[in-house]
């Protein structure tokens, strides 16, 4: 039977692995050596990386690739994904290269607002609240200082803060929703210790504030922490070309094509159904960017999908049209990134990956993520449209296959050829590296 553990966090590496291994595993020692194959050789590499997290015990493998040839405000970039599944930078290096030759990709950043709100209950006379906030304002940000004063040399700062009335969400429920601008920095440490100084400042001040009763002195915060929904941090990825151009190989008829494009994306943004999958298709993209870089995206995740039911009703982030024979496509997303610290400096892989693309400031990354969302969905409702997803995913997973079967060059050629010609599946697959094993 298991056992629960004390201390566990206290053990060394190697005794948490022995712990796991015994607890855990028929055969310990094979676990264990399973375990220290993927460590790294270098130490200090892997030491960084056991400090990233607590009781790290071994590194967790994701593929990094390279989708080359993204044509983007008229320059060439070569995009680093990091992903596990098959067919995605397959799939982008194909929507770069088709659309390098139709005018590559345009990007504009919209707007870079941050958002964070100290949840405050109070309890007592709204206008008086109200006339608090309005004489205690410039304290907020006098208070902040000396948090905010390498923000400002960076151009950054808070922006504003304003006093919301919740009460008709919640009783006696108040905010202080505050909008910053964090520059190169994705801004998390920033907003929440300028939120954190806010709630310090509201405490200190509603007590010493004498038109409050003795109960309205005594607000509540409940809780100070930045919002993942940033719906003023806007990014803009667009790809358009005369309905003509779009001819290619899969794309026989370019107008039908276009006309049933364009219905796919309609259809995504009437039915939340396919919506949730279009997006999705989208998020590889972007995710994959997103973690090649070092950034969080978990909260990448958590505000677009929000930022896609905005109007009520879950739909798609990209849309499409046909305007007196030109085809446009295009996206706009939320991105809170940062090309400063967090893991961008500790990462070796991001710091790898932010010099292929050149360094990029928050907002030219921003662009980047963008354009791998718009190309992924390009690629994906381009397959769906004409040929179907599966021709594609089937490619990649006979690859998979052929490796789980440790297959040789020489059968790994008679296997492609024969399925070229044949419907990929798993057991087809296996019956035949069965068959030409005999
Ligand atoms: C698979 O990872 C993504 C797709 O399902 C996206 C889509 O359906 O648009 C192919």
């Amino acid at each position: 039977m298991n056992k629960a553990i004390s201390g566990f966090s206290k053990l060394s590496k190697e005794e948490k692995i022995k712990w796991i291994a015994n607890q855990y595993f028929s055969t310990p020692t094979e676990a264990i050596a399973l375990l220290k194959n993927y460590w790294n050789s270098d130490e200090k590499i892997q030491k960084l990386h056991d400090e990233f997290i607590e009781n790290t015990i071994t590194n967790f493998y994701i593929p990094l690739g390279v989708a080359p040839n993204f044509l983007i405000n008229g320059k060439y970039s070569t995009i680093p994904m990091a992903i596990e599944e098959s067919s995605v930078v397959a799939a982008a290096a194909k929507a770069a290269k088709f659309w390098s030759t139709r005018g590559g990709f345009k990007t504009t950043v919209i707007n870079t607002e941050k958002i964070g709100q100290v949840h405050f209950i109070y309890k007592g006379d709204v206008s008086k609240l109200n006339l608090f906030f309005a004489q205690h304002k410039s304290k907020f940000f006098s208070e902040t200082e000396s948090i905010t004063t390498n923000m400002q040399k960076r151009g950054g700062g808070i922006l504003d803060i304003v006093l919301k009335d919740k009460t008709d969400l919640l009783p006696n429920y108040f905010q202080l929703h505050a909008t910053f601008e964090t520059k190169d920095s994705m801004g998390a440490n920033f907003i929440n210790s300028c939120l954190e100084q806010f709630s310090k400042t509201l405490k200190e001040e509603a007590h010493n504030y004498n038109l409050f009763t003795e109960t309205e002195k005594e607000i509540e915060v409940v809780m100070s922490i930045l919002s993942n929904y940033v719906p003023n941090c806007i990014v803009r990825a667009e790809v358009s070309c005369p309905i003509e151009e779009l001819e290619e190989k899969h794309i026989l008829n370019p107008k039908e094509f276009a006309e049933r494009f364009v219905q796919a994306v309609q259809i995504a943004e009437v039915e939340p159904y396919r919506a949730v999958t279009h997006n999705k298709g989208i998020m590889n993209g972007v995710d994959a960017v997103v973690l090649a870089t070092g950034n969080d995206f978990r909260a990448v995740e958590a505000g677009i999908h929000a930022y896609a039911s905005r109007n009520g009703k879950y739909s798609s982030l990209s849309h499409a049209k046909i305007e007196n024979g030109i085809f446009t496509f295009w996206l706009e997303i939320p991105l809170a990134l940062g090309t400063v610290g967090g893991l961008t400096s500790l990462h070796p892989l991001v710091k790898l990956s932010l010099e292929m693309l050149e360094k990029p400031s928050a907002k030219e990354l921003m662009q980047f993520v963008a354009v791998a969302g718009l190309a992924q969905n390009f690629a994906a409702l381009r397959s769906l449209t004409t040929t179907g997803i599966q021709e594609g995913h089937m490619k990649m997973h006979l690859n998979n296959i052929i490796n789980q079967f440790e297959a040789n060059d020489e059968e790994r050629i008679f296997i492609q050829k024969y399925f070229k010609k044949n419907t990929v599946s798993h057991s087809a697959v296996v019956s035949f590296i069965e068959g030409l094993r005999k």
